[in-house]
């Protein structure tokens, strides 16, 4: 099996309502992938699924072996909020994996990374928003994943904060070879991160339509290629009565 992580044919339904039917995806090595979709159709659903947090569920979830031999755990989550211990340190939050054994080295590298050089001994509730985001991607990154799973991760921040961290999450995602599956319901953050977008919706849900994004990086924003296939994802929303 090429694929990091795949999702087989997933029905999942709370007590007798169905939320999402048959639907199977996959995350090859290097791959950013969005699932887009409106709120309440099932998103968060299978994005657990696929951590392994919710095994209440039909299909299958196929890990690739590589994934639990490589390095760490393999699969690194961020959610939308940044669920920091309030009590500990930026640093003891990032290296929070392993406790007083935590790599210090390797904290540090990672608040470089995330660009907060300097904020380790800080508390998180003397963070803005977009900083607490950044300390909890560089909490995912502690354990080396090859595959990060995100869920909304920047709805909660305004709109400048937001591409600056969805620029720092590409490049973190290449710089260290990470696998990405990204859920929003951002169109424009969808198609600038993504090569490719997979569309959620229905009731209940299916996936609708896959679009590749075959655009080189660093993107831009502004692109008429960019606005073409938020164009085409619109249609299809409307087509399936998702819109
Ligand atoms: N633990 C739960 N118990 C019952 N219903 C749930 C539970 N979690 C989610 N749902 C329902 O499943 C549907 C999909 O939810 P969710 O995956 O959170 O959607 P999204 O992340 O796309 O907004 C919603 O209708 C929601 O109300
Ligand atoms: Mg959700």
């Amino acid at each position: 099996m090429s694929a990091l992580l795949k999702l087989q044919n997933i029905h999942k339904a709370f007590a007798d309502v169905r939320v999402l039917e048959d639907v199977s995806l996959s995350l090859a090595a290097g791959e950013v992938v969005s699932l887009l979709g409106p709120s309440g159709c099932g998103k968060s659903t299978l994005l657990r699924i696929a951590a392994g947090l919710d095994q209440d569920y039909l299909g299958g979830l196929e890990l690739n072996p590589l994934l639990n031999f490589g390095r760490g755990c393999g699969i690194g989550v961020v959610f939308q909020e940044p669920r920091l211990m309030p009590w500990l340190s930026v640093a003891q939050n990032v290296g929070f994996a392993d406790g007083w054994v935590a790599d210090d080295a390797w904290v540090q590298q990672l608040l470089r990374d995330v660009g907060l050089q300097g904020r380790g001994d800080a508390l998180p509730k003397h963070l803005s928003g977009g900083q607490a985001q950044r300390v909890a991607i560089a909490r995912a990154l502690y354990g080396k994943p090859q595959v990060l799973l995100l869920d909304e991760p920047f709805s909660a921040v305004d709109a400048f904060t937001r591409m600056k961290l969805q620029d720092l999450l590409v490049e973190l995602a290449a710089r260290y070879e990470i696998a990405v599956l990204l859920v929003t319901h951002d169109l424009d953050e969808a198609f600038y991160l993504s090569d490719r977008v997979l569309i959620l919706g229905g009731t209940p849900s299916r996936l609708q339509r896959e679009l590749a994004v075959p655009l080189v990086r660093p993107r831009d924003r502004r692109s008429a290629e960019l606005a073409y296939l938020r164009g085409e994802a619109l249609t299809e929303l409307y087509q399936s009565h998702v819109l």
